[in-house]
């Protein structure tokens, strides 16, 4: 395991970077430009068909070389060591992270307990390609002897979000004669509304769950079984209509799934870091096995320029010490996702619970708490949808919300002149976050005095252009990868551990408490909990 370092405020690079800090802030990215023009090639860089542009970040030669000093004083290369050799730096559940390991070659070899885990890793995606092609090819039946054109994924957190925002983000290279569904909110809104079109006998559910106990899933599993059961009859039909993908084989039996129709991973993939494991599977039905492969190898192609590349020109090391920059030393609460790329809409949901069940922690790994700002909020929508809603505040409010925009050199559905005209808005934006419009441009425009204020736009508000050529497959795979090791990036220098998340764990308990008293109308009122909570409940109670 990697050395203990010393507390962030006691690293050398930290109090450097507090001095430089100051220094920095006043100055403008107008000025820096002006004295430093080829600063907008020099701060780039480029790996694996990702060109990053972070020129319009509030830096200069200097805090980049402050920043990588404080990456190596937090120990960042020996813990991505660690983490790729199978070490349990998971600490608090004493678990290996590995989800590189899902997406290695079979040639390589990565051992967690003395064990090789590739050969059973290529085992379970050999399994998935077999199953796939079968639903696909249409060969798959259901139990009336239908073929099955209906898929729902049941899952919720990273057994959900990732299988919903790539089908998504690749429904171009899905296959079109299948439908699919993705069921997550324990409301029962959202299971009648994904089922209401479809015929039991043609639908096929993936229940998936890396424990198979949660409660939203397992609820709406068990509505799916009835659903099914209620046309079906027969017990046996679960079969031909319910596979599971867990790392539970227990449960899976208990529930009434064979474990034959089960797809496994394990312990040492965390829930928001599955979407290349087994948990696609949906994904897998929709674009095929070979274009998942070519996911995977995208995956694999940025674990190893993570990996093996000089922090200096590192994409996922240097967007994470910006992000380490601008949420300590310029006080930024968010980062905003702006894909403008209509495929990624659901990739700033996905990277919510990425990003912030990873490091949205206040105690380092030695259980002291953490003496700087950790996890910013994540958050965002498409461009250009976003420039028409929330633009405005990212412009001309009070806050500093560093940018990532992303955008592709090539549209995947060309029409007319529409990528351009996205395009532009990707550098329009980005070059008017960065330098404004003075006063004195507006006055020259002949605005009255008394609006001059309204319409100033100060400028010197940070953003990453990330440009890569198209959106396919693999590039996608590059795209997660790099803001999987940019959060990793951020938690080695936060020095906590970005892979539990005990955080959700009292709501869960106390909702599982609750349920039992409202469930049950003879039950006296509840009294243990606080008289806003009690009467609540009561009031729930007597109104449902
Ligand atoms: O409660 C949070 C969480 O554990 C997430 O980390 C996870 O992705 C989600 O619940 C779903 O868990 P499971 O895949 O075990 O159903």
């Amino acid at each position: 395991m990697p050395d203990q370092v010393a507390p962030l405020s006691q690293r050398p690079a930290w109090k450097a970077l507090t001095a430089h800090a100051a220094t920095l802030k006043p100055q403008h990215l107008r000025d820096l430009f002006k004295s430093d023009p080829a600063r907008g090639t020099r701060l780039t860089a480029e790996a694996e068909g990702i060109f990053l542009d972070y020129s319009k970040n509030r830096v200069t030669d200097d805090t980049l070389k402050l920043l990588i000093e404080l990456a190596e004083q937090s120990g960042l290369k020996p813990h991505i060591e660690a983490m790729f050799t199978g070490q349990k730096i998971n600490i608090t559940e004493n678990r290996a992270v590995l989800h590189v390991a899902l997406r290695a070659p079979a040639s390589e070899s990565i051992k967690v307990d003395g064990e090789d885990v590739v050969p059973e890793v290529h085992k379970v995606l050999n399994k998935m390609a077999a199953f796939a092609d079968q639903v696909r090819s249409g060969k798959w039946l259901g139990y009336t002897d239908k073929p099955i054109k209906n898929i729902v994924n049941i899952g919720i957190g990273g057994s959900d979000l990732g299988p919903v925002m790539a089908y998504e983000a690749l429904k171009h290279y899905s296959q079109r004669d299948l439908t699919f569904r993705f069921v997550s909110n324990v409301d029962g809104t959202d299971f009648v509304e994904a089922v209401h079109d479809l015929d039991p006998e043609e639908t096929l559910f993936l229940v998936a769950s890396k424990t198979f106990t949660t409660l939203e899933t397992m609820t709406n599993a068990h509505s799916a079984r009835s659903w099914t059961l209620a046309k079906l009859k027969q017990t046996e039909a679960i079969a031909r209509h319910f596979v599971a993908i867990s790392t539970n084989d227990k449960e899976v039996a208990k529930f009434g799934i064979d474990t034959a129709n089960m797809f496994g991973f394990w312990d040492w993939v965390g829930g928001r870091y599955s979407m290349d494991s087994a948990i696609g599977l949906s994904t897998m039905i929709a674009i095929g096995p070979d274009n998942f492969r070519k996911l995977l190898a995208g995956f694999h192609a940025m674990d190893v320029h993570f990996r093996t590349t000089p922090f200096e020109k590192n994409l996922p090391v240097l967007m994470g010490l910006l992000t380490v920059w601008y949420t300590d030393f310029f006080d930024a609460q968010t980062v905003a996702i702006l894909p403008y790329e209509q495929y990624l809409k659901r990739f700033p949901a996905y990277l919510q619970q990425l990003t912030m069940e990873s490091n949205g922690k206040h105690v380092t790994l030695d259980g002291t708490h953490v003496d700087a700002d950790t996890g910013p909020i994540y958050w965002g929508e498409p461009g250009t949808n976003g420039q028409h809603s929330f633009y405005q505040l990212i412009h001309q409010g009070t806050r500093l919300i560093p940018c990532d925009f992303i955008g592709f050199s090539k549209a995947v559905n060309p029409l007319g002149r529409h990528h351009d005209m996205l395009m532009a808005n990707v550098f329009a934006q980005a070059e008017a976050l960065a330098f404004g419009k003075t006063a004195e441009e507006v006055k020259a425009e002949g605005v009255p005095d008394a609006l001059v204020p309204h319409k100033v736009f100060e400028g010197n508000r940070p953003s990453n252009v990330l440009l890569a050529n198209e959106l396919t497959p693999e590039m996608l795979g590059k795209l997660v990868a790099l803001y999987e090791h940019n959060v990793f990036t951020q938690g080695v220098i936060w020095s906590i551990d970005s892979f539990d998340q005990w955080g959700v764990e009292l709501g869960k308990v106390l909702a599982t408490k609750i349920l039992g008293e409202i469930e049950s109308p003879t039950a006296p009122a509840p009294t243990a909990h606080d008289t806003s909570t009690t009467n609540l409940i009561n009031r729930y109670r007597a109104t449902k």
